[in-house]
């Protein structure tokens, strides 16, 4: 199976196929999702929430992502892997967020790079779209905003937010994304974005009118407590065998029946007898 590109996102919208996206922020994972087909791994700044525990993707670096992306790339063979470009590493100057667009594909294997924002964004988009990186936008709730939006709410509720989300869309495409996501918008605005534009829209609390679909994995797999929003499925709730598995190492380890033989490696007798 060959690899997904922006050319084989593009067909599945234009074929009516569904894109399934994940996040990855390690090998072994990354291999595990990589294998049941799941089309797309983003690396994303989420990971500074369920991976590092921080309250918000805002302390996320360029290290930090540059880290992860490498342990991913390494395990995927068929998805195209995307990598979040964290908070600061593209506000600063255009020049400055090209140079990061570029180390996520030159030093960390990325084959994307995904960046929040609307218009604003439209110049720094451009500027790393000319170097020959596909961008993937995002829109509605942005994260990386939260201060300015005032926590992790439902966006475009309003006339004036929904008609900027839309135009802002538009306007991206207009750029050069090659996809982009929708976070936390009501299902019906999310439709006509994605009725609206050409290019895949991959939503995450944004109904099934959208192209494709996104989730946090450990929120997939019932991994993260912290913060459980309306739109989260838990497909899985591991942490109850991963709790009951861990306990019975305990008491095993306690009870000294962990290692068993089969563990264990044994030594010839007689060399033994000399080390007494
Ligand atoms: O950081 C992230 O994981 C994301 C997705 C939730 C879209 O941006």
């Amino acid at each position: 199976m060959a690899r997904v590109t922006t050319t084989s996102l593009r067909r599945m919208k234009e074929e009516g196929r569904k894109i399934s996206v994940l996040t990855a922020y390690d090998y072994s994972t990354a291999k595990i999702l990589d294998a049941a087909g799941v089309d797309v791994l983003l690396v994303g700044d989420s990971l500074g929430m369920v991976m590092l525990g921080y309250d918000s993707t805002l302390p996320v670096t360029m290290a930090d992502m540059l880290h992860h992306t490498k342990a991913v790339a390494r395990g995927t063979r068929n998805a195209m892997v995307i990598t979040d470009m964290p908070f600061m590493s593209y506000h600063i100057s255009v020049e400055e967020s090209v140079r990061n667009a570029g180390r996520c594909l030159q030093e960390a294997g990325a084959q994307a790079v995904k960046l929040e924002g609307g218009r604003e964004m439209a110049d720094t988009i451009k500027a790393i779209i000319r170097t020959g990186i596909p961008v993937m936008g995002h829109l509605g709730l942005t994260p990386q905003q939260v201060h300015q939006l005032g926590g992790f709410s439902v966006q475009g509720r309003d006339e004036a937010q929904a008609r900027k989300i839309l135009e802002d869309a538009q306007l991206l495409e207009e750029v050069g994304v090659f996809s982009l996501v929708l976070e936390c918008v009501p299902a019906p605005l999310a439709k006509l974005v994605s009725e609206t534009v050409k290019i895949p829209t991959i939503g995450i609390g944004a109904g099934a009118g959208c192209d494709g679909q996104v989730l946090v994995i450990q929120d997939l797999l019932g991994l993260y407590s912290d913060l459980t929003p309306k739109f989260v499925k838990q497909f899985a709730k591991l942490n109850e065998p991963m709790t009951a598995a861990v306990k019975q190492y305990i008491k095993e380890v306690q009870e000294g029946v962990f290692p068993g033989p089969e563990h264990t490696f044994g030594m010839e007798e007689s060399l033994l007898k000399k080390l007494y």
